[in-house]
This record gives structure tokens, sequence and C-alpha cells, in this order.
């Protein structure tokens, strides 16, 4: 028997679990700042660790559509949203750290970054990206943009995927075997986008053909 998850499962376990799990990475992250357990630059360490976790939910986000339409299994789209706004309240934390622990607030510092460190450059494009997608993350705001144009600027997220992959990669310095593999994973996912797409295309032309009568 196919194991359906009903509207209130969804709503009454279902998201209460997966908010649990986007956030246990915090909680784990603040038990071992607690505990001291952060090594000797506790300020890379965040910013390490923000960061590490914004990239992971960007591909986790970009994983559910193949993820669904392969397993043919749709629960996980209906937490889509939730893990995008995971992605931005990591990447939130990621910048902040950088802007209060970091730098201590020096906007001259902070504004020479962007012109000199290509890594920091990319990493703010990327950040400045996601504040629209965020936005319209709301139901009204769907309705008010329209289904269409709503999807259209959710694009976006592949733009901001690379952006922080190439950010990654810019910002290693020796081992680039991480971000490549970021790398490798998000070409993975965009691939299955194209010929998705290209299918779906293909498709629609067919069915609009004319039908060629036998003579
Ligand atoms: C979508 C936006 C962003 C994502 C996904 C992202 C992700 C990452 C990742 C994965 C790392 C490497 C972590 C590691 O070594 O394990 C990193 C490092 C870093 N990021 Fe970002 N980042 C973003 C935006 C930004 C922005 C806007 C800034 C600053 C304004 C920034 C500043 C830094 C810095 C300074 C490091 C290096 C930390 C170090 O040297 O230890 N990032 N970021």
């Amino acid at each position: 028997m196919p194991v359906m998850m009903t509207e209130q499962r969804i709503r009454l376990i279902g998201k209460p679990l997966v908010f649990a799990l986007c956030l246990s990475p915090l909680a784990w992250f603040a038990w071992a700042a607690w505990v001291g357990g952060l090594g000797a630059n506790p300020v890379e360490a965040a910013n390490r660790f923000t960061g590490d976790w914004a990239l992971r939910f960007i591909v986790i986000v970009l994983t559910v559509s193949p993820l669904c339409r392969l397993s043919g299994w749709a629960a996980p789209m209906r937490f889509r949203r939730m893990l995008g706004l995971f992605a931005f309240a990591y990447t939130f934390l990621h910048t902040a750290n950088y802007i209060a622990l970091d730098q201590f607030f020096d906007w001259r510092e902070i504004w020479a970054d962007v012109f000199t460190r290509r890594y920091i450059t990319v990493g703010w494009v990327a950040f400045l990206l996601l504040f629209p997608l965020a936005a319209t993350s709301t139901n009204a705001m769907v309705r008010r943009l329209g289904a269409g144009r709503w999807k259209q600027l959710h694009r976006l997220v592949y733009l901001i995927a690379i952006g922080s992959v190439i950010h990654y990669y810019l910002m290693v310095k020796a081992d680039v075997r991480e971000p490549l593999i970021y790398a490798a994973v998000l070409a993975l996912l965009l691939g299955y986008r194209v010929v998705a797409a290209m299918r779906r295309r293909a498709g629609r032309s067919r069915r609009r053909a004319p039908r060629v009568q036998p003579v």
C-alpha cells in the first residue's frame, strides 16, 4: 500500500519535524560554542559553519523537485519553501558574522573587501539575490505576482547556487576538492532541469503539430 502523507500529517508532524531538522545544525553549533568546542578561532569556525550550511541548504532546495519527479513522491515539495527560508537564514547569519564578528562593523574595510577580494564580491551578489526570493516566498506574494512571473523570479536560485559555488571555490586557497564536488552536484541538478525542460517543450510542440491525414 503506498504511503500517502495526508494534509494534516504534513502540517502536524512533517513540518515541525523538518523545521527541527533544519535547526539542528545551529543547535549543535550553539552547544559546541557553549562548551568551548569551536577551536582556537571561533569566529572563523562560525563563518565556515554558517557558509557550509547556507550552501548545503541551497543545494537541498534544488534537489527537492528532481527528487519528487523521479520518485513520484510529492510530499517533499511541501517543505521547499521552509528549506529555502533556512537557506536564507543561514546565509544571513554567515554575512552577519562576517560584518559583526570578523570586521567589527568597519564599513570602510567591508566596502574595500568588495573591490579587492573577488570571493567577497561574488558572495555579496549571491546574498543580495536571495532577498527578492525570501520577500516573495508567501502565498500572498505568489498570488500578487502571478504564478508565471513568480516562477521566473525564483529561477534566480540557479544563479545564486552558481555564485555560491564560485564564492567557495575562489575562497579556498589550496584544496579545491569540496567546492568542485558542489560544482559537480550542481551541474547534475541543472543538467536534469535543462533536459526536463527540453522534453516538456518537445512534448508541447508534438501535441501542437497538425495531424497528417492518411491519403
Ligand atoms: C549565498 C551566499 C553565500 C554562500 C552560500 C556562502 C558560502 C560560503 C562557504 C561554503 C564558505 C566556505 C566555508 C568553508 O570553508 O567550509 C564561505 C566562506 C566565506 N564566506 Fe561566504 N557565502 C555566501 C555569501 C557571503 C557573503 C555575502 C560574505 C561577506 C560579505 C561571505 C564571506 C565569507 C568569508 C569571509 C568566508 C571565508 C571564511 C574563512 O576564511 O574562514 N560569504 N562562504
